[in-house]
């Protein structure tokens, strides 16, 4: 797992001023409310007095209250009450827990996990700027958990072959071949448009069926990922001006479990009233994915191109991995075992940018990382 990266905690809707949300990433825990100016606020979530989770405890104004012994904790991470030592004491400054930048966009609160000062980081990627066209696009939102490490998960979606011997609305295992395309490469992300063969009308249902009823030969499909944000949009081309975007974030939560959110948009029926159909076809692609890769071994990706039989149409994939090595390779990579392994007597965090201009007054140490190395993964 990655630091010194955006990923998606929440749905801004679920951040809310009068409740701390408690949220997993990265293996570690994380409380999320909004501020005074209603922005939203992301701190570690594990109190730096005797380890309670502050995502168990309520709001006092603007002030995150600790459940155990009722420690206040502000939006920059500073505690400003200590109500058992009365509000006269002077609270010193190594009382306090890691904040985290966090950043709205697309309805959804991201949060940079990592250290880097504002202008050493990534921005977050334009992936989804139909998010802006209410009118030329009807929205609807998803999200699930995979119990499946958030490589495998994210590769999954970037397979262009797969689709046709896993999902029975958009498959077509009689015709698999794929056309493939040059990818188009950028440093934390690529693109490619590929043609795939169109299922038959009658595996369609529904009002999608009805639309789509005469024979066609492809079905087009652009797909883009970033690793920066950890998200990709699918843009399938149904027939000519009948389009419709899957825009996705993951993040991952521990080792082995996932989560997805994400917005469907179309251009087509776009009444509400035909919502229902479009996430009942998004929920069996779901199951249908996660049949295949929860069971998926080694479950987390191997450390090497050459540990698994890559083909010329796994090409995507391995442009989302050989930029996770790349991220790696700059040290910013977490020693899980040694984690784990520490964890148990030990609160471990990840570091937050304070931590660069003051690394010392902290109570909690910091996640292990991986040295940053120049070792060839192919
Ligand atoms: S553990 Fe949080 S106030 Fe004591
Ligand atoms: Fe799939």
């Amino acid at each position: 797992m990655l630091i010194n990266n955006w990923y998606v905690a929440a749905a801004a809707s679920e951040v809310r001023r009068d409740k701390p949300l408690k949220v997993r990433m990265l293996a570690c825990d994380f409380v999320l409310f909004r501020d005074d100016k209603d922005k939203a606020v992301c701190l570690s979530d594990v109190c730096c007095h005797r380890g309670a989770s502050l995502g168990r405890g309520e709001m006092n104004g603007c002030n995150v209250v600790c459940p155990y012994h009722g420690w206040e904790f502000a939006g920059d991470g500073r505690c400003t009450l200590i109500p058992a030592m009365g509000s006269e004491v002077t609270i010193p400054k190594r009382v306090r827990v890691d904040a985290y930048p966090t950043q709205e966009k697309y309805g959804w609160v991201w949060v940079f996990l990592g250290d880097l000062p504002e202008s050493q980081r990534p921005r977050i990627p334009d992936l989804f700027p139909e998010y802006d066209d209410p009118v030329g696009w009807h929205r609807i939102p998803y999200g699930f958990e995979a119990k499946t490490n958030w490589m495998r998960f994210e590769e999954n979606s970037l397979d262009t072959a797969h689709t046709q011997f896993v999902h029975r609305q958009f498959g077509a295992k009689r015709t698999p071949k794929l056309e493939n395309f040059p990818l188009e490469e950028s440093e934390w992300g690529a693109r490619v448009t590929r043609r795939k063969p169109a299922p038959k009308p009658d595996q369609k249902s529904g009002e999608m069926a009805k639309m789509l009823s005469e024979e066609r030969l492809n079905t087009s499909v652009a797909l883009e990922f970033s690793l920066v944000g950890l998200c990709h949009r699918i843009q399938p081309t149904f027939k000519e001006g009948m389009t419709q975007i899957n825009f996705t974030a993951r993040t991952p939560v521990d080792r082995k479990l996932s989560r997805a959110i994400g917005w469907q948009a179309r251009n087509y029926l776009k009444e509400p009233q035909f919502d229902a159909e479009r996430m009942a076809g998004i929920q069996l692609a779901v199951v249908e994915d996660l049949s295949v890769v929860e069971d998926l071994k080694p479950p987390i990706t191997p450390a090497k191109l050459s540990d698994e039989f890559l083909t010329e149409t796994d090409s995507m994939e391995m442009a989302f991995r050989k930029r996770c090595f790349k991220w790696a390779a700059q040290g910013y990579e977490i020693d899980l075992d040694e984690y784990e392994r520490r964890s148990q007597t030990e609160m471990l965090v990840i570091p937050s940018p304070a931590r660069r201009e003051d690394p010392k007054n902290w109570v909690h140490k910091t996640v292990p990382l991986k040295p940053a190395s120049k070792e060839s993964r192919d």
